[in-house]
């Protein structure tokens, strides 16, 4: 009888606690995952040129150098001239990031100035989108 108890006892206690230390386990493994899938910029569908890629060249700064007559390389990336004047630059080719110099120069450190990977990510799959004035 005793031993029965015993079992019992045993059963009804460890049954519960088995099931919290597993689902601590499936907690665990959620926490180490989730700062994984956001290391890389979600590129969403459709890139647009006047709200996801001009802003940036005002945020970084590139407009320090890059904007109105005497525009470094006579690059204008000021709001409004950017895009016609990144085309009349040929410094976009549709598809072609790694031949694009608005998305190679940058990349890398351009006059202390870089894009971080996430504005990398949009301009590259802007880029790829066909480079569109959208
Ligand atoms: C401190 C000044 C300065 C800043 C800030 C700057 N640039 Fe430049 N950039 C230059 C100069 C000078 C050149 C031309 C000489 C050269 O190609 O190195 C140039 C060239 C370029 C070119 C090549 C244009 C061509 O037709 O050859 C691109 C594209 C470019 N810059 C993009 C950017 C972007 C995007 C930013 C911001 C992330 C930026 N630059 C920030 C000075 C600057």
């Amino acid at each position: 009888m005793a031993l029965i108890k015993k079992n019992t006892v045993m059963k009804t206690l460890l049954k519960p606690l088995f099931a919290i230390v597993i689902s601590l386990f499936a907690l665990q493994s959620c926490t180490y995952t989730t700062p994984v899938e956001e290391e890389l910029p979600p590129v969403e569908d459709d890139i647009l040129f006047s709200t996801q890629i001009e802003p940036i060249f005002t945020s970084q700064g590139c407009t320090s150098c890059h904007a109105g007559s005497g525009a470094s390389a006579g690059l204008d990336l000021s709001a409004g001239s950017a895009y016609s004047s990144i085309v009349a630059n040929q410094a976009v080719v549709a598809e072609d990031p790694e031949g694009s110099l608005i998305y190679t120069r940058p990349t890398v450190n351009h006059y202390g100035k870089q894009y971080t990977a996430a504005e990398a990510a949009l301009v590259e799959a802007w880029i790829n989108q066909g480079a569109q004035n959208n």
